[in-house]
């Protein structure tokens, strides 16, 4: 249920780090323009910054992050900013801290910092007082496997209850992602083909055509599966796989998303490939021995009435041929082929769900190829959801927004998250074999073999790109 109190104040832990300068500042920004940030914002760092010196920081990050910044909003905005420094052990910074948030009372605190360093802050937060009817914003990376997840569950729980821990997923944050649930469940077109009777495979790709980014030193201990499979790639498939809920509420929404995963079977090493582009190693901060991925290929199982027997192919890199978000699902072929000849076998009708810069939907349906004979030809029907619906405002700031509000609806919740970890836990062992592949490729030759013989999907690149 959404708690309908907003909260009175935001503090940023991590404020002069890299998360906060490169997501979480700009975003707030964004939401001081839309007239939906009038609360301060208090950062907290070890840092030899000052506020005046966090501010400047602040107009910078603004700056590199948003292309028509507004003068006198991002005047307002930085005149909210304080920053309190200090080390997060010493009682002093959160004394400090106190004194900052003045009136506030039911402060919404971001945790843009190293998860091995929530307990800490959590058990200050507690001992200072600052947990009353306060919320906990947490990011990603949730735990490094299932057992640390379910560690740092119990760090929050201990100061926090559920309801007010925040779980950013920025994936949740998309309105194309998002839009997974309303095509589904909006329109009656899809629904009596969404099933094992209609549905014979669905592949869901991410493809990056950058590399690490210079976040060598952070990936080389989190690899792929961590990255972006366990948490993003898989809320995705929950989306796609889910029954309807019994309302539009978080619960109901959340309660779908967690039984899709309970009846997802463990992965099975026999359906993953691992893949290394050629190079990684070389990159600032990556072990010259490193065995971690940089593509994955796997293929999901889920048990259930619905979806048993459909496989779900998953598969994610960096360095490959473009970048593209998407879901195809694939249904099967009519019965009998009436139009095939020896120069044409009719493909099946794709439904491919786009996800990335392109967000919108292809429907490919055969069409008569014209001429005597008759024979057909794949045709697109295509909607481009911006070019329909026009802009949309980023993840993080729909995000914090909601956070703010201390509505769920968009985050990720407990059982979910150790759920996602229980079911990639088997693609976690880093002596499984990582094989090379080429950048601008589209990743190993192997992840085709997990396909039982059918292709992968080659994804629109995204427009804008
Ligand atoms: C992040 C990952 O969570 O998501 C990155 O850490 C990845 O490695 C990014 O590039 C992708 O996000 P988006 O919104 O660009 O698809």
């Amino acid at each position: 249920m959404t708690d309908p109190t907003r909260s009175d104040a935001l503090v940023l832990f991590g404020a002069t780090g890299d998360l906060a300068r490169k997501m979480v500042l700009p975003a707030l920004y964004h939401l001081a323009e839309a007239g939906r940030l009038d609360i301060p914002v208090v950062g907290v760092a070890l840092s030899d910054m000052d506020t005046e010196a966090f501010r400047e920081h602040t107009r910078d990050a603004v700056a590199a992050a948003v292309d028509d910044v507004d003068g006198d909003a991002l005047a307002a905005f930085l005149g909210r900013l304080v920053l309190v420094t200090g080390d997060y052990r010493d009682t002093a910074t959160f004394d400090a801290l106190v004194a900052a948030l003045g009136d506030a009372r039911r402060a919404a605190h971001y945790l843009a910092i190293p998860p091995s360093m929530f307990g800490t802050v959590v058990r200050a937060l507690s001992a200072a007082g600052l947990h009353e009817g306060a919320r906990v914003i947490v990011e990603k990376p949730f735990g490094h496997d299932r057992a640390s997840a379910r560690e740092l569950n119990a760090v929050l729980h201990g100061t926090f209850p559920e309801r007010s821990i925040l779980r950013v997923d920025h994936y949740l944050g998309k309105e194309s992602v998002e839009n997974l649930l309303t095509f589904r469940f909006a329109n009656t077109l899809l629904e009596p083909l969404w099933n094992r009777h209609h549905v014979a495979s669905v592949q869901i790709t991410m493809a990056e055509s950058f590399g690490i980014a210079g976040r060598g030193a952070f990936y080389d201990d989190v690899g792929a599966v961590r990255d972006v499979v366990q948490n993003h790639l898989l809320q995705v498939v929950t989306l796609l796989a889910m029954e309807p809920p019994v309302d539009a509420g978080a619960d109901a929404l959340r309660d779908e998303k967690v039984k899709v995963l309970t009846a997802m079977r463990a992965l099975d090493p026999a359906h993953l490939v691992r893949g290394q582009f050629d190079g990684y190693r070389d990159e600032p901060g990556v072990a010259a021995d490193s065995t971690t991925e940089t593509f994955v290929a796997m293929r999901l199982d889920i048990d259930s009435w619905r979806w048993a027997g459909v496989p779900f192919y998953v598969r994610a890199g960096k360095r490959l041929e473009t970048t593209a978000m998407e879901a195809v699902v694939e249904l099967r072929c009519p019965p009998t082929l009436l139009f095939a000849g020896a120069d044409c076998a009719p493909g099946p009708n794709l439904v491919r769900l786009r996800m990335g810069r392109d967000a919108g939907v292809t429907l490919t349906v055969q069409a008569k190829q014209p001429g005597r004979a008759i024979r057909t030809r794949p045709v697109d029907l295509q909607v481009d959801f911006q070019e329909a619906l026009g802009e949309w405002r980023g993840p993080y700031e729909r995000l914090l927004d909601d956070a703010l509000d201390g509505d769920p609806r968009r985050f990720a919740r407990e059982d979910t998250v150790e759920q996602a970890w229980r079911v990639v836990d088997p693609a976690l062992d880093p002596r499984a074999p990582v094989r090379p592949y080429a950048p601008g490729s589209w990743g190993p030759g192997e992840a085709d073999a997990i396909l039982d013989g059918g292709r992968w999907h080659r994804p629109e690149p995204a427009t804008s790109e």
